[in-house]
C-alpha cells in the first residue's frame, strides 16, 4: 500500500543539497506570499504534456529538452529567451524532418534556478565560502554576504519565471513559431557554421512543400498546428520550499500539481529513494524526470519507478541517462533490461552534458563537443542493441553566442577561445551553432533508425 502524501510530507525526510535558511520568519513570509500567488502552469497543460510524452514512450515521437544550466537574474532579457527559443525551434524542425517524427519541445526555462553542487564550499585565493547554489538561493558574487541563502530570492525567481513563460506562450502561439517562418529563426551568430547551410537547404525544402500545400488548400491560416507549437517548461525540483509553495490542487481531478513548471525533474544527487525530493515528486501529477548517473543500480531504479510511477502510466516518467562518453555501455544496458523485464513504461532520454564536464587546460569548466556527440551515439547504439526506444535528448544550450563548450564544426571553439564569451552561471552550454550541428547529428541517428525499421518490415 502506498503511503498517504501531502505537499509538505518531504519535510520529515532526509534532504540534501538544500539551503539552511537562517531567518525562519523571513522564509515563512515568502512561502506564504508564494502560496497565495497564481500557479505558473496549469493542470490541463501538464496533462497534455504527459500525453505527448506517452507518445514518446510508445516510440511514436521524440523529446527535445534544452536550455540553460542555470537561469540567472542578471542575464534575463527578452532577446535571450527569444534566441534560445529560436534555436530550439530550429533543432525541432531538423529533428522532425530527419526523423519524420513529431518532436515534443521542453525548455529548461522559466524556473531552472536552483543548482546542486559537488562541494558545499568553494575556495578562491585561500578564502573559503559556501558554494553558489543558483540565483533562487544565493548570489554568485564571491563575498560572505552574497553566499547567505536569502528566501526573498524565491519571489524574484517567481516573477522572472512568470515573465519568461508569458513571452514563451506569446512566441509559441502568436505567429512567431508559424512554420512558414522557418527561415526567420536563424541567428546571425550561426552564419558560416556547420549546420547553417544545411538548415537553409532544409528550410527551403519545407517552404517549397508549404507552397505546394497552400496551393492544395492547406495553410497555416487553415490548419492551427502549422501556425503554433506546443512549448513546455521544466526545471530541477531542488528547492522544495519553492515547489511546495507553488503546489496546487487541480479542481478537475482533485490531484496535486506542481505549479512551478510543466515538467520537473529529480537530479542525480537528490534521487535517494527515501529522501525529500523523491517524496515531493511522487505526489504531483506532472510528468517527472529522473536523472540516471553511474551510481544508479538497476534495483534502485526499479524501486524509484515503483514510487514515482506506481500506475505505470506512459508519459509520467522520463529517465534521463547521463553517464559520460565511454561509460554508457557499463551502465545503460543493465537499467534498460531491468525496465524491460518489469514492463515499465518510461521515456529514455540522453543528457550527454553532465557526464562530460572537464576542466580545460586554461582552467575553465568545459565540455568537448566530441564527447557530447560520442555519448549521444553510444546511447542510440545501446538502445538499438537492446531493442528499446531512444526517445529523446537533453541539452544545456543557449541562443547566445557563448564560448563555453569546446569543439564543433566549422567554427570550432578552442581552449584559448573559452575566455572570450564564457557567461554561464554554472555549467558550460552549447552555443547556437553547436546546438544546431548536434541537432543534425541526432537527426542522422533518427534517420538511420527509421530506415532500418522500414527495411525490417
Ligand atoms: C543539471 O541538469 O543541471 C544537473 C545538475 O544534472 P545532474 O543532476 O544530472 O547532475
Ligand atoms: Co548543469
Amino acid at each position: 500500500m502506498t503511503k498517504a502524501w501531502t505537499k509538505s510530507g518531504w519535510r520529515n525526510l532526509p534532504r540534501v543539497q538544500m539551503p539552511d535558511y537562517t531567518d525562519p520568519g523571513a522564509l515563512a513570509r515568502v512561502e506564504g506570499q508564494l502560496s497565495a500567488y497564481p500557479p505558473l502552469v496549469f493542470a490541463g497543460e501538464t496533462r497534455r504534456l504527459k500525453k505527448a510524452l506517452a507518445e514518446v514512450a510508445e516510440g511514436r515521437a521524440f523529446l527535445l529538452q534544452g536550455g540553460d544550466c542555470a537561469e540567472s537574474f542578471s542575464e534575463f532579457s527578452a532577446d535571450l529567451i527569444r534566441d534560445t527559443f529560436k534555436v530550439m525551434l530550429q533543432m525541432a524542425v531538423v529533428l522532425t524532418f530527419g526523423g519524420k517524427t513529431p518532436v515534443v519541445k521542453i525548455g529548461r526555462m522559466a524556473g531552472q534556478f536552483a543548482k546542486p553542487r559537488s562541494a558545499p564550499t568553494e575556495t578562491i585565493g585561500g578564502v573559503e565560502l559556501p558554494s553558489y547554489r543558483g540565483d533562487i538561493i544565493n548570489d554568485i558574487a564571491f563575498t560572505p554576504e552574497a553566499r547567505i541563502p536569502a528566501p526573498d530570492k524565491m519571489l524574484q525567481a517567481y516573477t522572472q519565471a512568470a515573465a519568461s513563460l508569458n513571452l514563451l506562450r506569446a512566441f509559441s502561439t502568436g505567429g512567431f513559431a508559424d512554420i512558414t517562418r522557418v527561415h526567420s529563426w536563424t541567428l546571425e551568430s550561426t552564419q558560416g557554421a556547420e549546420g547553417y547551410e544545411q538548415y537553409h537547404k532544409l528550410a527551403n525544402r519545407i517552404s517549397e512543400a508549404l507552397d505546394f500545400m497552400k496551393a492544395a488548400g492547406v495553410s497555416s491560416s487553415s490548419v492551427e498546428s502549422l501556425a503554433k507549437v506546443d512549448f513546455y517548461t521544466s526545471h530541477e525540483a531542488l528547492l522544495l520550499e519553492y515547489e511546495e509553495a507553488l503546489c496546487r490542487v487541480d479542481s478537475l481531478s482533485g490531484q496535486s500539481v506542481a505549479g512551478s513548471g510543466h515538467m520537473i525533474w529529480i537530479g542525480d544527487r537528490t534521487r535517494q529513494p527515501d529522501g525529500a525530493h523523491v517524496e515531493f515528486c511522487r505526489g504531483v501529477m506532472n510528468p517527472i524526470g529522473l536523472k540516471c548517473g553511474p551510481s544508479l543500480e538497476p534495483d534502485e531504479l526499479l524501486r524509484l519507478i515503483d514510487t514515482l510511477n506506481p500506475e505505470n502510466e506512459a508519459g509520467r516518467l522520463t529517465l534521463i541517462a547521463r553517464f559520460g562518453a565511454g561509460k554508457v555501455e557499463n551502465h545503460l544496458p543493465g537499467l534498460i533490461r531491468a525496465v524491460e523485464r518489469e514492463g515499465r513504461k518510461v521515456v529514455w532520454s540522453c543528457d550527454p552534458m553532465h557526464g562530460n564536464t572537464i576542466k580545460s587546460p586554461s582552467g575553465y569548466k568545459t565540455r568537448p563537443f566530441e564527447q557530447v556527440l560520442a555519448e549521444m551515439r553510444e546511447f542510440f547504439a545501446i538502445h538499438k542493441a537492446e531493442g528499446s526506444y531512444a526517445g529523446g535528448v537533453h541539452f544545456e544550450m543557449t541562443g547566445k553566442d557563448v564560448t563555453e563548450c569546446t569543439g564543433g564544426g566549422l567554427r570550432a571553439v578552442t581552449d584559448e577561445d573559452l575566455s572570450d564569451r564564457y557567461h554561464t552561471a554554472c555549467d558550460p552550454r552549447l552555443n547556437a551553432s553547436q546546438s544546431l550541428e548536434l541537432a543534425f547529428l541526432v537527426a542522422g541517428e533518427l534517420h538511420k533508425r527509421a530506415e532500418a525499421e522500414r527495411a525490417a518490415v
